[in-house]
């Protein structure tokens, strides 16, 4: 850094605020937050989520974990740490589209319970939905659509969720899906249930 801090830096408050957007948008904007093993079905989910959200007229973003670490978190691995910063940042970008008026739906494996807790302490007290996709590590494991948990049995992968490293189911998610048990459709039902409960969508 070149001498200024955060501290010498003045939040500009945005005439145009988040319940403008919403009020143009017709809903309420929400983080809808994915977590589940690797293979476990959130991207599939997120974005089936999305298409029936989108079918509605909602404003969207799927932020994936594969994509993201393409982009923004390219420069991050996968060690406690690394996943940690991963978290953060996705955390502070659904804040961002949070304000943005848009329901964000985000599919990172966060493994960790204190990861999540994080981020729905970041956001406006409701605004954060957690939900888990409870997919056996056996279920995943048979999937293992990009081979990585054969690698991380061989050892070719350290720290590979569910094999070497911990993944911390969520203790009170807003919402538990069974992807291994259910159609992708009646897991999106529950989801848009959910919406309507929580008032982001119109019952
Ligand atoms: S998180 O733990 O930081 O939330 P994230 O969801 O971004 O993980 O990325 C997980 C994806 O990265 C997995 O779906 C998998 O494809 C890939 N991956 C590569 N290495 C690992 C690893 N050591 N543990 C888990 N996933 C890994």
């Amino acid at each position: 850094m070149t001498g200024d801090t955060a501290a010498d830096i003045v939040w500009h408050h945005a005439t145009v605020t988040r319940a403008r957007r919403q009020a143009q948008n017709g809903h309420r904007g929400a983080v809808l937050w994915f977590t589940g093993l690797s293979a476990s079905g959130k991207s599939t989910l997120a974005h089936a989520a999305e298409e029936a959200l989108h079918g509605l007229g909602c404003r969207t973003f799927v932020l994936d974990g594969d994509n993201v670490r393409h982009g923004l978190n390219a420069d991050l691995g996968f060690s406690p740490s690394e996943r940690d910063e991963n978290l953060r940042r996705v955390g502070e970008v659904a804040k961002l589209f949070l304000e943005a008026g848009v329901i964000v739906l985000t599919a990172f494996i966060s493994p960790l319970r204190a990861q999540r807790e994080r981020v729905r302490c970041l956001v406006p007290h409701g605004d954060f939905l957690e939900i888990h996709c409870d997919t056996p590590l056996p279920v995943c494991e048979a999937r293992d659509p990009k081979g990585l948990y054969r690698r991380a049995r061989a050892g070719e992968i350290p720290e590979f969720t569910g094999i070497s490293a911990p993944y911390e189911a969520p203790l009170s998610p807003e919402l538990t899906l069974k992807p291994g048990e259910c159609s992708i459709a009646e897991c999106v039902g529950e989801v848009m249930a959910l919406l309507r409960a929580r008032g982001v969508v119109a019952g």
